[in-house]
Order: structure tokens, then sequence, then C-alpha cells
């Protein structure tokens, strides 16, 4: 049998769900039931009733996916795949910032750990943030976590102050302006396509700002021909299996999340055999955690 025949067999046996972010190796995509952005995992593990889910991506989306589905045996095949962005706001520091802050709403990116979510108002992702702040009153403060460089983007975009968190990810900031300049003379023709992540400079530069499934919904619908594609190349594999006929080309091939890339087909597979590593989070943190993220899955994109 090859790894991919064992993976599906074990899958039917344990009536198990996979989810794949789309930054995921390919095979990993491949062997999934549903590949997507943060939001659209989200809703699949709220969603889903599986009495297992195998959560390809980082540690804070398996964690949202067991908060959403408690009742699930979440598995995260390679437990040290986390995200560095989600690790630079602590639910301690959160904490003391609202104690000396009491009349300002916390808004969270959803690339926060589970105790962190514990501390905050509302979650976001990329797909929804700026539907979810232009619903916020202007007279109310907020404070943006922990991603700088998406808070300021969707601030100078609603032409809204909030404060921000000093937080960002390094693989999005790779992405410089002199790479969109290099790469737009190199392929006039092509739309490019960034991740808000990426540094407002290279946002402003960019003919668009899209999550990963706000990517892929564009370039679906769009009569364009050739992309150029400022995040993590993983989301190349289903931008070209899904659109055999058009053009994508990376803005900076180096772009790639370590973390992401950590799981592998034979995590899966041992994930599968062991029915480990779990994602255990206490019943208090699933409580409280979950209050902001039922809030985000009430924004559409
Ligand atoms: P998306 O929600 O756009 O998939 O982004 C997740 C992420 O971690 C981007 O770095
Ligand atoms: Fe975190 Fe950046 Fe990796 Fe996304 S690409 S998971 S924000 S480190």
């Amino acid at each position: 049998m090859t790894i991919e025949e064992e993976i599906r067999q074990l899958k039917k046996e344990h009536q198990a769900l996979i989810l794949a972010h789309n930054y995921t190796r390919p095979e990993v995509q491949d062997i999934a039931d549903f590949v997507g952005d943060s939001l659209e995992l989200s809703r699949k593990a709220a969603e889903c009733h599986a009495p297992v889910i195998v959560f390809c991506g980082v540690r804070f989306m398996a964690e949202t996916a067991k908060i959403l589905s408690p009742g699930s045996i979440v598995l995260h095949p390679n437990p040290h795949s986390g995200c560095p962005m989600a690790d630079m706001a602590s639910p301690e520091a959160v904490a003391k910032y609202k104690d000396s802050h009491p009349d300002t709403l916390v808004v969270a990116y959803v690339n926060t750990t589970a105790a962190t979510k514990t501390q905050v108002d509302i979650c976001c992702t990329s797909g929804n943030a700026e539907k979810l702040i232009s619903g916020i009153g202007k007279e109310q403060k907020i404070l943006f976590l922990p991603d700088a460089n998406l808070g300021s983007n969707i601030g100078r975009k609603l032409k809204r102050e909030m404060e921000l968190w000093a937080g960002w990810c390094p693989t999005h900031n790779k992405i410089l302006p002199e790479h969109i300049i290099r790469v737009r003379e190199l392929h006039p023709e092509a739309v490019v396509l960034v991740h808000p992540e990426c540094l407002p400079a290279v946002v402003r530069l960019a003919d668009h700002a899209f999550s990963t499934g706000g990517m892929l919904k564009f370039v679906k619908e769009s009569d364009c021909r050739e992309f150029i594609i400022g995040t993590e190349c993983g989301i190349l594999h289903r931008m070209r299996k899904e659109n055999p006929t058009k053009q994508f080309y990376p803005l900076e091939p180096n772009v790639l999340c370590p973390n992401m890339k950590k799981i592998t087909l034979e995590d899966v597979l041992m994930a599968l055999q062991d029915l480990a590593p779990r994602i255990e989070l206490d019943e208090e943190t699933l409580r409280r955690a979950r209050i902001p993220i039922d809030r985000m899955l009430e924004v559409q994109p």
C-alpha cells in the first residue's frame, strides 16, 4: 500500500476528516478532504461533527478547530508546527493591557493562541477583518493584535485609527517593495496580489490584498491570465491545479512558512495510527476562547 492508501484506509476506519491550510505541502493538500484559509477551516471545523479531525496547519488553527468542535478528537500531526506571530501576544501581556485600558475593545487576529483568545473581545481573520472593523462604532477605541501590518493596512483602507500591537509575520515580512517593482517589470500584464500581512509599503504597491481564500477566489473569477502572488508559496499548488490555463509567478520564491511545511504525509499517517498528538484544552479555555471566535464567525468575508 502507498502512504496515501494507508491514510485513506485509516481515515475511513476512524471517520476522520482531514483539514489542510492553503500553505501546507502539496501532497498534504492533495490527501485532505478540505483545503482552505483560516476562516473557511474554522467554519468547516464548526459544522463537521466528525469524531476525528486531522488538522494540517499551525497550532493556533488546530486549537480553533478544537474550540469549535470540542467533542471531536483534534489531531495536530506535528506539535512543533506553531505560528511565531501568534506567540508575540502572550495572554499575560494582553490581560495587563486590558487592565490599564478598560475602555478599549481588543480585536485579535485569529493568529493568536487559545490562551490569548480568552483575554480578547472579538477575533477576525484577514478574510473578514475589514468588514468586522467597519462595523464597530467610530467612537470606540480599538487595540488590534498581534499583527501590526494587518492592522495598519486595514486602518489605512478604512481611515480608522487603531492602536497596534508590535507583532509581525516573519514569512510575509520577507516580501519587500523592490520585489514588486522587479517582478512587475518581468511580467507587465500580470495582476499583483498580496496578503494583508505584508508590510504596508508592499500592500500600497500591489493591485489587491486578500486572504489566501480571497486570492483563490479572485484568480478563479478574473479574466486576467497572469498573476504575481505575494504570499507563502504553498498557495501556488492550488492556484495552478484549479486554473491550469493561467500563469502564476511568486513575488519572491523564498517566501515559505517553515512551520506550515513541518507537517508531512508521514506525520498524518502516524497521527491516524496513534490517534495522537491531540489538541487538549481545559474547559475554562474552551469556554472563554469560544466567545470571540463565535463573534468572528458571525461576520462573512
Ligand atoms: P489566511 O487566513 O489568509 O489563510 O492566512 C493565514 C495565515 O497565517 C497567513 O499567514
Ligand atoms: Fe504564522 Fe506567518 Fe506562518 Fe501565517 S505564514 S502561519 S502568520 S508564521
